[in-house]
């Protein structure tokens, strides 16, 4: 609606004066390098795509018409900017997800080991594909009837972008695949990559020409993969391994290193140091040898990957929330730099939890600038350990001190070392604050852990009184895993807040109506466009997905996959909510139901019921949702299977398949795996020295069954 009064509001291009179309073409230019900026730099655009294209357009046809105003630095001469809008988003068919972390070898044995006992093979050997872990951008390339038809990056995993014209110009991309039998539908997933020499070579160009420098051949891959004009893409040379694949109509293959195999006779690149290996030790070897030879390879890898080989093993081992059990990334040590620490400052949390940050003087580690580092907490800079154990050899952190940081993969910089040596005479010691540094000034405590003793973490106990942690929440609340509200950016946010416009969630759904008297548009930077925007996003938020909500509600442990866990297993936000009050009275049968649920415990209800027990947070909730449309009932997994809704309690030890592998199948056909037996629960299946959760079985008249029974009800 917004949108069409816009149109018909502003005069065609062809109408307008050279005066007009000045004021306008400045304008616009403004309004497009912030939308470039946000989505470029901040990924967090304010706009949609087809909004900023219409902007991009009128841009593009003031120019054409007066082309005097072009200039150099107009936003229809820069690369990373989009001269005829943006990338198309795609979403992908089967999700991209990533890899879980080992660091140490422990962890590998680890890994191997979890596999062994949830696989509970008797004799068969498990074979892994050891590969190197490119660090480049994960691309997913689709094939219809051979043919390459998308090429979209990983994104958020759901969505990604569709760089289909770039990619075509890759040479290790073919066009078609090659070979006899391939299969209708081939998503062929891999990394594409610039070599470290391609690299440098590129930076020498961007210099002479004054351009953007990269900090790393990483980064310069992206940019020069997220370009408009498919020309500059080709002039870049990057290159693609194919390691993964993403939905295919029918399996070439049926191991991890055939599949491989096959890549390579479509046509494919893959990375030629990837190795079958046989034991744990020599996956330990492959990383050692990998390492040794990192620094040789003309492209960047930050660690070696392990799969299990069969692939029906690893459909067997599936994923635990959005990694696989099959396969893990060994990374490389971290890489490390000294700097001195200039301060610490204190930041709190959305659940008033205190935070001291490090703030470095500037330092490049791994190809990344580091300001800041976390200090996690008062025991942490003091060179104490959660569990009581001494640090750092018991070297306290001190401001003015020289520190070792170190930063590996996407985790945040940690300080693992001070230099005593180097300890200026002026070092001042940090005197952890006993009061929160908001205007109120509340009393800090420190937390308990799970057995009541003092644990480490401080915090505020101010709770929503505190404007940190309200500020913090509603933060939360907008952010795209929560309600996703376009257009209201943690400037504005703050803003809004800080003018008392917003103190609380419901707050942010009167906007529209209240500004009459706000007149936000009359904010600096803001203007008629971005404010008609974000009142189109908060209106497409009123429904809203049930997981969504729960996560946005910002109960402390209740993360996204803790809140999908609980909209699952409740279905409605009547049921949830229904729950919740009853859990914040003590009620012990809908505790016992709660407790029941996969992946919820005692720390999770506790938060619930601490929340829901909470006047001023079931205010909140209570005028949040009267603004609100429709909570969306959450999706429940299959339905069509004969267990599909039923509830059903695991014991005593199964044969033919590990406790994990049982449930992970139930839930897959729908069905609720459960902690502990209630009169709610429909099956008990229960195996050889099954004990009290029989008897509790027999007890509430719940049907027993036998691991066969079982399989012959789920059809396995
Ligand atoms: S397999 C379920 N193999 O590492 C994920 N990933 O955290 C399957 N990567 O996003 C990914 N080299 O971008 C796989 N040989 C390799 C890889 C590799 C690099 C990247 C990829 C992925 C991330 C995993």
């Amino acid at each position: 609606m917004a949108k069409a009064a816009k149109a018909k509001a502003l005069p065609d291009v062809e109408k307008l004066t050279k005066a007009q179309a000045k004021v306008e073409h400045t304008r616009l230019t403004l309004e497009l390098e912030g939308h470039d900026k946000r989505y470029y730099q901040d990924d967090a655009p304010s706009v949609t795509d087809a909004e900023y294209d219409a902007l991009r357009q009128r841009f593009n046809a003031i120019e054409k018409r007066f082309p005097e105003f072009v200039s150099s630095d107009s936003p229809s001469q820069k690369v990373g900017a989009a001269p005829s809008g943006r990338f198309k988003k795609v979403r992908h068919s089967l999700p991209m997800l990533s890899l879980d972390n080992a660091f140490a070898e422990q962890d590998v044995i680890d890994f191997v080991g979890r596999i062994e006992r949830f696989l509970k093979l008797s004799d068969d050997k498990i074979d892994f594909s050891a590969e190197p872990k490119i660090d480049g951008l994960s691309m997913s390339l689709r094939y219809e009837g051979g043919e390459l038809v998308t090429a979209a990056t990983r994104g958020d995993g759901a969505e990604g972008e569709d760089v289909t014209a770039n990619i075509r110009t890759l040479e290790d991309v073919p066009q078609k695949l090659k070979g006899r039998n391939i299969p209708d539908i081939c998503e062929v997933r891999g990394e594409v990559y610039m070599t470290k020499k391609a690299f440098l070579a590129l930076n020498e160009r961007q210099k002479a020409a004054g351009d953007t420098i990269f900090a790393n051949p990483r980064n310069s891959a992206a940019g020069s993969l997220r370009q408009k004009d498919p020309g500059i893409t080709a002039s870049r040379p990057l290159g693609f391994f194919a390691y993964a694949w993403g939905e295919m109509s029918a399996m070439p293959e049926n191991t991890q290193t055939g599949m491989i195999h096959w890549f390579e006779r479509c046509g494919f690149k893959t990375n030629p140091l990837t190795k079958l290996c046989h034991s744990v030790d020599q996956l330990i070897a492959f990383h050692r040898k990998i390492e040794e030879q990192r620094a040789e390879l003309d492209y960047d890898i930050d660690g070696v990957v392990y799969k299990v080989d069969r692939i029906d093993w690893q459909e067997r081992l599936g994923f635990v929330s959005r990694t696989p059990r099959w396969g893990v990334a060994h990374k490389f040590p971290a890489e490390r730099a000294m700097t001195v620490l200039r301060d610490i400052e204190i930041q709190v949390g959305r659940t008033g939890s205190f935070t001291p940050v490090g703030k470095l003087e500037p330092v490049g580690v791994g190809g990344v600038i580091v300001q800041n580092v976390t200090l996690h907490n008062e025991d942490y800079i003091k060179g104490i350990g959660n569990k009581g154990e001494v640090l750092r050899e018991g070297r306290d952190i001190r401001i003015g001190d020289t520190v070792v940081i170190q930063r590996a993969g996407d985790v945040i910089p940690q300080v693992v070392d001070v230099v005593i040596d180097k300890r200026p005479k002026g070092a001042k010691e940090f005197h952890f604050p006993k009061k929160c540094p908001c205007p109120l000034h509340t009393d800090v405590v420190r937390e308990e852990t799970a057995a009541g003793e003092e644990g480490s973490r401080a915090r505020c106990t101010g709770e929503f009184a505190c404007p940190f942690q309200k500020i913090e929440h509603l933060k939360l609340f907008v952010s795209r895993r929560a309600f996703d509200i376009d257009g209201l950016g943690e400037k504005q946010l703050q803003h809004f807040f800080d003018e008392g416009w917003v103190t609380e969630p419901a707050d942010i759904f009167t906007l529209p109506k209240r500004n009459a008297k706000l007149k936000l548009e009359e904010i600096e930077g803001y203007g008629e466009t971005s404010v008609r925007n974000l009142f189109a996003a908060i209106e497409n938020r009123r429904r809203i997905a049930l997981e969504r909500f729960i996560y946005a509600l910002g109960m402390r442990h209740v993360g996204e996959t803790t809140a999908l866990a609980l909209a699952r297993g409740y279905g409605s936000w009547k049921a949830f909510h229904d729950a919740c009050l009853m859990v914040a009275k003590g009620d012990e049968e809908t505790i016992a139901e709660m407790d029941a649920l996969d992946q919820i415990g005692d720390t999770v209800i506790k938060s619930v019921a601490a929340y829901f027990g909470e006047n001023h947070n079931r205010g909140i909730v209570e005028r949040l949702t009267k603004e609100l449309e429709e909570i969306i009932d959450a999706e429940k997994p299959k339905s069509n299977s004969a267990v599909a809704g039923k509830t059903v309690v695991f014991t005593g030890s199964l044969e033919k398949m590990t406790r994990d592998e049982a449930k992970a199948t139930a839930e897959r056909l729908g069905a609720k795996a459960a902690g502990s037996v209630s009169k709610k629960t429909d099956y008990v299946v229960a195996g050889p020295g099954a004990g009290s959760k029989l008897a509790e079985a027999k007890k509430h008249g719940v049907q027993v069954l036998t691991e066969d029974e079982w399989l012959k009800l789920i059809g396995e």
